[in-house]
């Protein structure tokens, strides 16, 4: 029987999973299906059981099903647990339901292998503080990053996840790391190596009201969302001469090879596959 993937979500029309897993098939030449499911609020839990009980193999879980999955799977890595949400879902020989969260990742190997950008004492502004920036943290302080202010609009969200991770790494890095919480009134002076948009207010066409002086000559900015047209957030950065102003495109496709890793067990070629979904949302 070939094996099955699926990503669950509600809404999930929008879904560029089947396409990207789909390209990766292909690309291996590797026999799997791979659909979009949309699913009901009330039938989560026992749907993915089902799921993974018959012919499926793995799972990508989307909005807004991401915590409730990190809470179903048995085992978690890490990087899941402390992300608090989980987008990867698969069966270990035991039958134990396993978690990952391949977001942060995925966003660290667009920055560094596809941007070649240096996250090495790197001062790193993260905007926001809901479940997409959680999911970034543990990733880019492992890369080496020497500072991490999350600036949110509600203080006290920022607030707690600095409690969340100033307390979890245990490698010698921690000496050298600083992790602080503002909002957007009170950043500090200077400016940023880099600054991550991980708020959703591009959704809605806007973008947080930030001081021009977070910007240097080299400041890159990323924007973890993407779209047919320049991100709101992109392009602020672009009117504010940032050296680099990024989307979320390489993540998104970078956090799908992640999976599709754990689930195979080879890594796909990405590169052609982000070659192809910017030129089917009309860009070169
Ligand atoms: P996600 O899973 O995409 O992170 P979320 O958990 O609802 O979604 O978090 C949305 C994030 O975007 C939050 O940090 C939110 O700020 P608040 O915590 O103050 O709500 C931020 N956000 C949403 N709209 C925003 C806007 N118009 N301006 C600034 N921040 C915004």
């Amino acid at each position: 029987m070939i094996d099955k993937y699926a990503v669950f979500g509600h809404p999930i029309s929008h879904s560029k999973s089947p396409l990207i897993h789909g390209m990766f098939a292909a690309q291996l030449d590797q026999k799997l299906e791979y659909m979009a499911v949309d699913v009901a609020e009330a039938e989560f839990e026992q749907q993915v059981d089902s799921f993974l009980q018959g012919s499926g193999k793995g799972l990508n879980i989307t909005v807004p099903f991401k915590e409730r999955a990190w809470a179903l799977a048995g085992l978690r890595t890490e990087r899941a647990e402390l992300a608090g949400a989980v987008n990867t879902l698969w069966r270990d020989e035991s039958g134990l339901i396993c978690g990952d969260n391949t977001d942060g990742a995925g966003l660290v190997v667009d920055l560094t292998c596809n941007h070649r950008i240096r996250l090495v004492n790197c001062r790193v502004l993260l905007l926001g503080a809901g479940g997409a920036a959680r999911g970034v943290i543990k990733p880019l302080l492992d890369a080496g990053i020497s500072e991490l202010v999350i600036a949110n609009r509600t203080l006290s969200k920022a607030q707690l996840l600095v409690s969340v991770f100033s307390f979890t790494d245990e490698s010698s890095q921690q000496d050298t790391q600083t992790i602080s919480a503002c909002d957007f009134q009170g950043l500090p002076n200077g400016s940023f190596d880099l600054i991550i948009n991980a708020t959703s207010a591009g959704l809605g066409g806007e973008t947080p009201d930030l001081p021009a002086h977070l910007m240097a000559e080299h400041t890159i900015c990323y924007d973890m969302l993407y779209g047919a047209s320049e991100t709101p957030f992109c392009r602020w950065a672009r009117q504010h001469q940032a050296s680099k102003s990024l989307d979320g495109l390489g993540m998104l496709v970078e956090q799908a090879a992640e999976s599709f890793l754990i689930w195979r067990g080879i890594k796909p070629d990405t590169a052609p596959v982000i070659d192809a979904l910017r030129q089917s949302l009309g860009q070169q």
